[in-house]
């Protein structure tokens, strides 16, 4: 069997080819843009999603050469547009997972934020669908459907009108408990007249396409952190896994209960498979690689393969937060801003490119802690995927600081291979999760080098230094 893979991501859409032993026989990526605009805005152009799934998926089809049996979709989780059922063309922008302008629409319904984490297992924070959704209504159209992009690319491909429960579960629309779309929190939303789409498992063939060649079965459908999740075989409670991306997104797995951190993390569906659905806990670090491309635009870097010749060996003294899109979990603060602190006349940009790196490193390791807090032990160690993960300076500073060993995945295409998985699934009703995924040994292991102390004392001054980023009275963190 061979399964067509796409993840389509913040920063790219990749597709690949793989067979049922995981073998990945071709590859091909689109590079996107989002736009930053003033205020907090961003955005991505549709059109320009669309055409990467079909140019990514098309040239993978046609370098592997091979009959194809399925195409799965991993998706950006909480990305939003307006769209027209009736043609399929977009009506506004794509409104990306880190756009903050839905903010205020937050704040005026702060007084249901608890209700709303009961629900939903979220926080009441602009990342989400739901105020997005919210926004679009507001201030771009009120024609057509609004949904996440997951399910305009797949109505395009196939006609369908549905979202996986993975990605639902994103949306702040969700009761986590029964898996449906909630009237009170859709009301909350004003969104009570919206069409919203059929719910399904991960494992269901919901269409046929022609889009890659010869009619596809689609199905596969998953929010790609889940399918990292899913890929490195992070399938028992207390197993997580950390994929260094566009953003950084911490995961643990929950198993089959739905339990609401008190951390401050979010908990939401992993998948829903087999007819069983799993749960998950996640903290995020909204800017991993585009805080790197931050630096290369400024020209401190020429990109990320340079991170590692560039950092200096200590950051001496120098700290970074990387909150250039605000802080999520735990401080949930649309409104913090980045910083470094520290400099003296002799920091270089050695010391700042060090210093980010570690700041990345320090947020994934607060919320290592508390996902272990939330589990009742803390883990043992993190399976690491991504991008950034070819920078030994950041894996390094990951078990260093986080004070576990940290198991890089062999695959630069963990979200694929776990969309490709549920693809799977859904042809072979033989194979279950594990047997889809396992199999795998880290090609790189970091173990930590620093004494716990050194890790406890620089986590208390980044403490600190991302407390004062935070544009509300931090004693309330
Ligand atoms: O929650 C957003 C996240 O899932 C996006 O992932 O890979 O596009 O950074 P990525």
């Amino acid at each position: 069997m061979h399964i067509l893979a796409i993840d389509q991501g913040t920063s790219g859409t990749k597709a690949i080819v793989v067979d049922a032993a995981g073998t990945v026989l071709a590859i091909a990526e689109e590079g996107l843009r989002p736009r930053y605009l003033d205020g907090g805005g961003v955005e991505q152009d549709p059109q320009a999603l669309l055409a990467s799934v079909l140019t990514a998926g098309r040239r993978a089809a046609a370098e592997a050469g091979v009959p194809l049996d399925a195409v799965a979709l991993a998706n950006q989780g909480e990305t939003v547009l307006a769209w027209d059922p009736r043609t399929g063309e977009p009506l506004t922008p794509a409104v990306v997972w880190q756009d903050r302008r839905a903010e205020r629409l937050c704040a005026e319904r702060a007084a249901h934020a608890g209700r709303v984490a009961e629900l939903t297992g979220l926080v009441l924070d602009p990342y989400f669908s739901a105020p997005k959704m919210r926004w679009i209504r507001d201030e771009l159209t009120t024609e057509g459907v609004v949904t996440t992009t997951d399910t305009w690319l797949v109505h395009r491909l196939c006609g369908a009108f549905v979202t996986d429960a993975s990605t639902a579960s994103r949306s702040l629309l969700l009761g986590l408990d029964d898996a449906r779309w909630n009237d009170e929190l859709v009301e909350l939303f004003g969104l009570g007249g919206e069409r919203l789409p059929e719910i399904v498992a991960s494992d269901a063939v919901v269409g046929t396409t022609s889009a890659f060649g010869p009619e596809l079965p689609v199905t596969g459908l998953i929010v790609d952190q889940q399918a990292a999740l899913l890929a490195e075989s992070c399938l028992e409670a207390g197993t997580a896994k950390c994929t260094y991306g566009t953003g950084a997104f911490l995961l643990a797995q929950l198993g089959g209960s739905p339990a609401r951190s008190a951390s401050g993390l979010a908990t939401s569906i992993a998948w829903r498979l087999r007819g069983e659905t799993r749960y998950c806990v996640d903290g995020q670090v909204y800017t991993a690689a585009s805080a790197v491309r931050w630096l290369a635009d400024l020209g401190l870097i020429s990109g990320a393969a340079e991170l590692d010749a560039v950092a200096a060996p200590s950051g001496d003294g120098v700290l970074c937060v990387p909150a250039l899109a605000g802080l999520a979990a735990p401080w949930w603060d649309a409104g913090a801003t980045a910083s470094f602190t520290g400099m003296t006349l002799s920091t270089g940009r050695g010391h700042l490119v060090r210093a980010l790196l570690e700041g990345v490193a320090a947020q994934v390791a607060a919320l290592a802690e508390l996902a272990g807090a939330d589990l009742g032990a803390p883990l043992t160690r993190l399976r690491a995927d991504g991008g950034l993960t070819r920078s030994r300076v950041l894996m390094q500073a990951q078990a260093d600081l986080a004070q576990i060993p940290v198991e890089v995945y062999p695959s630069p295409h963990a979200t694929p291979l776990g969309a490709a998985a549920c693809a799977l699934m859904a042809l072979d009703p033989a194979l279950d999760p594990a047997t889809a995924t396992g199999g795998w040994r880290p090609s790189a292991v970091y173990e930590p080098a620093w004494p716990a102390e050194r890790a406890a004392a620089y986590l208390e001054r980044w403490q600190a230094a991302a407390r004062a980023t935070l544009s509300v009275n931090s004693e309330e963190h």
